[in-house]
């Protein structure tokens, strides 16, 4: 996809489809007046008519009259004081999907007044429609079909139509986006892949093409690597499946380098590429989610790779624990004591919470390689899916200073967590008469305790973020399909990209 930004006149601009977002009620002034006059007073009569709405994301298609455009598509961007950064993502991602299905090659955005309504202005507003866009272009229903006819179009051309002061700012900002985006969809793409289609091998490989196009460094540890690491936690969970675990370990910039702001981040992913449970096992329903159960993994795979693309050479770490969790007769047991990479000794009493025993010597692994600080993003719980939804991702982080600049960077991407707690008290709920800890305690606040087992595994300053709420959506909406979200992605991005030189 071209990108073009100009500072013509709406109505000048020549293009398949000119869209136009318009902030609360649909009553027009200004260029929106004339670009409705031009177009015969479409957008009036239909706004009358009460076919265009103040809804959010609501949106009408009409003839286009005396506009150079192919047709003009007016779009609602809502309630003026709750614009925010997500929103115009999600106004770029409703646009492309509103003309799902249709014949379109080259699409027109008039930037409007939203650069008045989020920081960072124009530039801001280009950058995160054209990564919106972008998003609204992936279509998991095609990853196994061929010419699916309601597809979001392939464009060739995204036209931004900006004024003339801030053309040269929103090119270079959209640009951003646009790289953003397509490392958004590249997580989503690996993350929706079915289990049968995407084992831990593939998972590597996977990564291995992503190292290859992007020059980074890569290492993938086999369970005969893990073993001399001593990594009991993670073998054990991978031990039950007939596809063999792996850990990738992906790497940009020199071995041992500190990033502009002196750190050595890691990213740490958990990558599970089917949750049965293992032998405790889950339900059948609604286990088929489980082949998304390896979506950190794949966001941090495509995160490193973006920030390649964005800043090449900053130092950073991709870590990506890859395991299928199934019942067999090698399986872990429910009562098994296993020894974690740093030495700690765990009695696995719920064999279904693996993710937290794979992220532990990840976590290890990667401050054996010099990280001063982690980021772990993992679906973990199913509680934090019931307290936050699929809107809000769960985070914990320490210390607090640490975890403000993940704050600071959820804000740049136009991304929302909720901070909990780490409630001392409940740490005893873990406590093992037989090891050094179980790896699940009583239900209660066990999206807590499942923070705690994980702090267990680090020494260094840590965020964890659950995405089992935010990592896929159940349902279609007007902005996103059903499938992998692409959640978190943006916020890695822009968490590396603060150490970026
Ligand atoms: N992968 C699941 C969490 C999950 C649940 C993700 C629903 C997405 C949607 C995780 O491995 C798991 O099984 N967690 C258990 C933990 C429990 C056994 C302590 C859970 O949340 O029930
Ligand atoms: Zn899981
Ligand atoms: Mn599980």
């Amino acid at each position: 996809m071209q990108l073009r930004v100009v500072s013509d006149q709406p109505w000048d601009v020549p293009a398949d489809v000119l869209a136009v977002p318009f902030v609360g009620e649909p009553t027009f002034d200004g260029v929106i007046a004339e670009i409705d006059k031009r177009a015969g007073g479409e957008l009036t009569a239909l706004a009358a008519f009460g076919e265009l709405k103040a809804e959010r994301y609501g949106s009408v298609v009409t003839a286009a009259g005396q506009l150079r455009a192919g047709r003009l598509l007016a779009i609602g961007a809502g309630d003026a004081d709750s614009i925010t950064r997500q929103v115009v993502v999600r106004i770029g991602s409703a646009i492309e999907r509103r003309l799902a299905g249709r014949t379109v090659k080259s699409l027109a955005i008039w930037l409007g007044e939203l650069g008045d309504r989020i920081d960072g202005g124009a530039a801001a507003v280009g950058e995160m429609l054209a990564r919106g866009v972008v998003e609204g272009e992936f279509e998991p229903a095609s990853i196994y079909r061929d010419g699916l006819k309601s597809a979001p179009p392939a464009l060739d051309e995204l036209i931004l139509i900006a004024s003339a002061a801030d053309v040269a700012a929103v090119k270079r900002a959209a640009e951003r986006g646009q790289v953003i985006g397509e490392g958004a969809n590249v997580a989503r793409r690996l993350a929706n892949r079915a289990a049968n289609d995407v084992t831990p091998e593939v998972l590597a490989g996977e990564a291995r093409a992503i190292a290859e196009r992007h020059g980074l460094h890569i290492d993938v540890l086999d369970p005969k690597r893990a073993t001399e690491l001593g990594m009991g936690m993670f073998l054990a969970v991978g031990r039950g499946s007939a596809n063999p675990p792996r850990m990738i370990v992906l790497r940009s910039g020199e071995e041992g380098a500190k990033d502009a702001a002196g750190r050595r981040l890691a990213m740490v992913g958990k990558g599970v590429c089917f949750d049965s449970g293992g032998i405790s096992i889950k339900s059948a329903d609604r286990m088929e989610e489980m082949k998304m159960d390896k979506t950190g993994a794949c966001t941090v795979i495509a995160a490193i790779a973006t920030v390649a693309r964005l800043a090449p050479g900053t130092p950073l770490l991709a870590i990506a624990p890859a395991v299928e969790n199934m019942p067999g007769p090698h399986s872990a047991r429910p009562g098994d004591v296993v020894k974690a990479m740093n030495g700690k000794t765990v009695d696995i009493i719920n064999t279904d919470a693996e993710g937290r025993l794979i992220l532990g010597d990840a976590m290890c692994y990667a401050e054996k390689l010099g990280a001063t600080h982690l980021v772990d993003i993992a679906t973990l719980t199913g509680a934090v899916a019931r307290a936050l939804g699929d809107q809000m991702t769960g985070a914990f982080g320490t210390p607090q200073v640490w975890y403000d600049s993940l704050t600071a960077a959820a804000e740049r991407a136009g991304e929302r967590y909720w901070q909990l707690p780490m409630i001392e008290e409940y740490r005893s709920d873990l406590d093992s008469w037989y090891a050094d800890f179980i790896n699940t305690g009583s239900a209660e606040g066990g999206l807590i305790k499942s923070a705690l087992f994980l702090r267990e595994f680090a020494t260094v300053p840590w965020i964890h973020l659950d995405i089992a709420g935010t990592a896929y959506f159940r349902k279609k909406t007007t902005y996103a399909p059903a499938g992998a979200t692409g959640v978190a992605h943006a916020t890695l991005v822009e968490l590396a990209l603060a150490g970026a030189r």
